[in-house]
């Protein structure tokens, strides 16, 4: 499988989860990929990659932080050349919490990573791939950023607003040769949502809801992200590709 030799894919959360499988799958088409995380498990990551025989690199990175968002794409640059894609995915679960209660460092640090971090990422990429021939980024919003799960009400702020930055950008760098594009996945069982998964009480309020009758898996997402970033995908941009079995489907 060669569809993104010669590609530089940037990828942020790939310690774990999604991140990491789409890390994987970007790697075993050909992609040279740069991975961005707090969790030094991303280097485990970049081993799998390594020893499946593709090529990458581990830049620990704080998505919220504009000084490391930069150095991260730098980074990417310097070890690889280019940068022509990327999947801003990094992102954390606030705890479950009536809006009402809900403690205001708790708020800025959910909106700081799963918000501001895609901002901060999609800045830093969008400046490079301005001088250098356009590119392709894909964010992780969530089913959340459609609809309202109770009790996660920064989360659902957080991912509503990555799908306003992804057709903001959209619209803005269309004709500069950059599509800008966010997924939206049900309930993928990654460390994330390990809990839930385990929980039976959950899964049967969550399977009565989804019409398929199971949860998805990281590697699913990572098929979607794939097509996103690919020529195939060269007319979808500004999009919210939903991946939910069909939760949100009625
Ligand atoms: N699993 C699901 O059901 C589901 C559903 C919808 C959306 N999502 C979203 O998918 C994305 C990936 O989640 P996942 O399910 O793979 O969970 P995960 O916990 O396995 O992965 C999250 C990754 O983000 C990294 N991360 C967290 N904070 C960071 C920061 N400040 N800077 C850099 N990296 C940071 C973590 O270290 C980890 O590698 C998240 O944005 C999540 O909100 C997940």
């Amino acid at each position: 499988m060669s569809g993104f030799a010669a590609k530089t894919v940037l990828v942020t959360g790939a310690a774990t989860g999604i991140g990491r499988a789409t890390a994987l799958a970007f790697a075993a088409q050909g992609a040279c990929v740069m991975i961005g995380d707090i969790d030094d498990r991303a280097a485990e990551t970049v081993a799998l990659i390594s020893r499946a025989g593709g090529t990458a690199a581990f830049e620990h990175c704080d998505v919220g932080d504009a000084m490391q968002t930069t150095a991260l794409v730098e980074a990417c640059i310097t070890r690889f050349g280019r940068l022509h894609i990327a999947f801003n995915n990094a992102g954390v679960l606030p705890p479950a919490v009536p809006f009402h209660e809900i403690v205001e460092t708790d708020f800025d640090r959910i909106i700081a990573t799963d918000l501001k971090g895609v901002f901060l990422c999609m800045q830093a990429e969008i400046r490079h791939m301005l001088e250098h021939g356009g590119g392709a980024i894909v964010n992780t919003s969530s089913v959340a950023g459609i609809v309202a799960d109770p009790n996660m009400a920064s989360y659902v702020a957080a991912k509503h607003g990555v799908a306003g930055l992804t057709k903001a950008a959209a619209v803005e760098y269309a004709q500069r040769g950059i599509r800008v594009n966010a997924i939206a996945p049900g309930f993928i069982v990654t460390p994330m949502t390990q809990p839930w998964a385990d929980s039976q009480v959950f899964r049967n309020a969550f399977f009565a809801q989804n019409v398929i009758g199971r949860a998805g898996t990281a590697e699913e997402v990572a098929g979607t992200v794939l097509h996103l970033c690919s020529d195939a995908a060269n007319f979808i941009n500004g999009a919210l590709f939903v991946i939910d079995g069909g939760q949100t489907a009625h």
